[in-house]
């Protein structure tokens, strides 16, 4: 638990430094102990999911990912609650990279497929996969 702190601290870190603007400010000095996920681990993948999740998702299906976020009382059916949903990982996938319109959904859940890479959709489905129930369809 405790090295994960530590783990998503510096990563954090390193974020940072890569939004200034200054090449000097990409030499953030990380502990020498710290070991990173490898970047085919559940862990990494789940963790870059959530980034795009930050990134793409949050104003509409919120902070949360319940459904609840900045944007959504413009749209009805409203966004997702994606905590509860019952669909499975592929259908979650087609969805994000397709849109809602060609899934018979709602046309506000736009297509990702041209915006994101293949690697950042299957990551934020690993992302979606982190926080949903146990019992939640595969
Ligand atoms: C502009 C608002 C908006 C944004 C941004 C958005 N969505 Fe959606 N999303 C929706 C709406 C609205 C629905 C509900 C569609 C329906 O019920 O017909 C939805 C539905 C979904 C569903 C289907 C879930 C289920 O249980 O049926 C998934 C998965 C999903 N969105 C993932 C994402 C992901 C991942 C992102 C970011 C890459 C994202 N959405 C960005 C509006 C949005």
């Amino acid at each position: 638990m405790k090295r994960h702190g530590v783990r998503a601290a510096a990563v954090s870190l390193m974020l940072l430094g890569a939004a200034t603007a200054s090449p000097m400010a990409a030499a953030v000095d990380l502990p020498s102990d710290v070991d990173f996920p490898h970047r085919d681990s559940p862990e990494a993948r789940v963790y870059r999911g959530s980034i795009v999740f930050s990134n793409y998702c949050v104003l509409c299906h919120g902070q949360n990912a319940d459904g609840k976020g900045r944007a959504a009382k413009l749209y009805t059916p409203p966004p997702a609650n994606l905590r509860k949903s019952d669909k499975t990982d592929e259908y979650k996938e087609l969805i994000i990279r397709r849109g809602g319109a060609p899934m018979a959904r709602s046309e506000f859940m736009p297509p990702w497929g041209a915006e994101l890479t293949e690697e950042q959709i299957s990551d934020v489905v690993s992302f979606l996969r982190s926080i949903a129930p146990e019992d939640a369809p595969r």
